[in-house]
């Protein structure tokens, strides 16, 4: 499967994605990344791994509606099938997310549906949880709220700063999407109406 990455960022999970995709029996290949922040970082990676980028940013629409559709093209023009959000810091639009649901995925920093939006870390600190980590789900018009594809757990531990505990979750979200994108690839994860329909997988 043709894989686009959209990031705002560091692309650390999007670094992950194209590690995994060299793999040879892996089901999906990066086709291009699309930042919608010019200084992304994660656009230098995925330069030097020799993958097409673009930079779409939403200052140069009039609309959030335009600066999806330009989105949108992109995808098209790159022969996407599937995208990847990997610290996209934008919400996209209810028409945008209707045309690619069921073919794009999140990475979200918690284990849904607790702790939605931002400020993850911070925010399992202060509830006290013991365990905290990761989530893959496709992407519906609730944010962070499509269904799981899949999740990883780690241990909170009684030093943890927000930032400790980001980089023990990090560390997880790159093994998990790299997993979570096989499955949905494969064919072997889709979506269900609000839920997820597993195939060809054993317990
Ligand atoms: C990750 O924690 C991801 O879960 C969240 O934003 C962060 C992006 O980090 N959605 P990176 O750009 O992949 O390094």
């Amino acid at each position: 499967k043709r894989v686009a990455v959209l990031i705002s960022g560091r692309g650390s999970n999007m670094t992950a994605l194209i590690e995994s995709a060299k793999e040879p029996d892996y089901p999906a290949e990066i086709v291009g990344v699309i930042s919608d922040k010019v200084d992304a970082p994660g656009l230098h990676i995925a330069e030097a791994a020799g993958i097409a980028t673009k930079v779409l940013e939403r200052r140069d629409y009039q609309t959030k509606e335009a600066h999806d559709l330009a989105i949108d093209a992109t995808l098209h023009a790159l022969g996407a099938e599937l995208v990847c959000l990997a610290g996209y810091m934008r919400l996209l639009t209810t028409s945008f997310v209707r045309e690619w649901q069921g073919r794009m995925i999140n990475i979200h920093p918690a284990l849904l549906p607790l702790f939605r939006g931002l400020d993850t870390h911070r925010k399992a600190l202060e509830a006290g949880v013991r365990l905290h980590g990761c989530s893959v789900h496709f992407v519906t018009a609730e944010m962070d709220g499509g269904p799981i594809i899949a999740q990883a757990a780690v241990p909170v531990l009684p030093d943890d700063s927000p930032e400790s505990l980001s980089a023990r979750v990090l560390k997880a979200e790159h093994r998990l999407y790299p997993m979570a994108l096989r499955l949905v690839a494969e064919g072997k994860a889709r979506i269900e109406g609000d839920k997820v329909r597993f195939e060809g997988m054993t317990a």
